[in-house]
């Protein structure tokens, strides 16, 4: 119940989903929780759910490829008590992915800028605040598609791919002041994006793991709470799948 106490913390896209989930287990381990998204009505309802199980969470409409949303989404977290103790980037343009001849300038533009510009405004917003109180955990939702090909989704895949380079580098250079920056990579995680059981590509997704079966959003939860937490003390610049062993397979 008390892995998290009294940290602030704030998730993106955590209106719905895997960001939902972290969001959800993050206050019931006693963190206070922004939730960040552009679903107003999905975040409000995260927010209270939160809240009717005793937990503490407020909604924050915020674009994370926008920069001025960035900090005043974190500005507000901070005007707590002064801290952000842990910053889940979950966010990520998830709209139609294409191959290569048929990607378009704007399905690369829409994932660079949010997933990839979305992390680093955050993560750019936090880390004064880490800084400042020397210590600070920084998780990147990312996906086994930078670790594994996948059909049909370069621009996503790219994108997913820089995150791992772009956490590396931060992890690097914000080691000496104790903020720990992790990769988090699920396989497949049953949400409102996912095929449906039934449908070949379900199967397919199945067929890949080690388990048999995709995952749930808690079980990446409980992965982010693992990286988010003190337990994670020694553990910075990891890349930990979540994904029934695909890549390991
Ligand atoms: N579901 C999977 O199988 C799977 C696998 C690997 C990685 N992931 C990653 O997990 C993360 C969450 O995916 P999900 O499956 O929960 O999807 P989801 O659509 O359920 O949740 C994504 C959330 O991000 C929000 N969002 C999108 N653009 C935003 C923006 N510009 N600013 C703020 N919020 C924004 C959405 O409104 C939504 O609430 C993504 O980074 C995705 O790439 C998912």
């Amino acid at each position: 119940m008390d892995r998290l106490k009294e940290k602030i913390a704030i998730v993106t896209g955590g209106a719905n989903g895997i960001g939902r989930a972290i969001a959800e287990l993050f206050a019931q381990e006693g963190a206070w929780v922004l939730v960040v998204d552009i679903e107003r009505e999905a975040g409000e309802a995260a927010a209270a759910a939160i809240a009717r199980n005793g937990g503490r969470a407020e909604f924050c409409y915020a674009d994370v490829s926008a920069p001025e949303d960035a900090a005043r989404a974190v500005r507000r977290a901070a005007d707590r008590n002064g801290r952000v103790d842990i910053l889940c980037n979950n966010a990520a343009y998830l709209g139609d992915f294409h191959a290569v001849v048929e990607s378009t300038a704007e399905e690369w533009e829409k994932c660079i800028r949010v997933a990839v510009m979305g992390t680093h405004h955050f993560t750019k917003e936090v880390l004064p605040f880490m800084m400042a109180q020397k210590s600070g955990s920084i998780v990147n939702v990312v996906s086994i598609q930078a670790m594994v090909g996948c059909m049909t989704s370069v621009a996503y895949t790219a994108t997913k791919a820089a995150l791992l380079g772009y956490t590396l580098s931060a992890a690097y250079d914000y080691g000496p002041h104790n903020i720990r920056i992790n990769s988090l990579c699920p396989g497949p995680i049953q949400t409102r994006i996912s095929p449906q059981p039934g449908e070949p590509h379900y199967k397919w997704q199945c067929d890949q793991t080690m388990l048999g079966r995709v995952g749930y959003p808690k079980e990446v939860a409980y992965a982010a709470l693992f990286l988010a937490s003190d337990e994670a003390s020694y553990v910075t610049g990891a890349t930990l799948p979540v994904d029934g062993g695909w890549t390991a397979k």
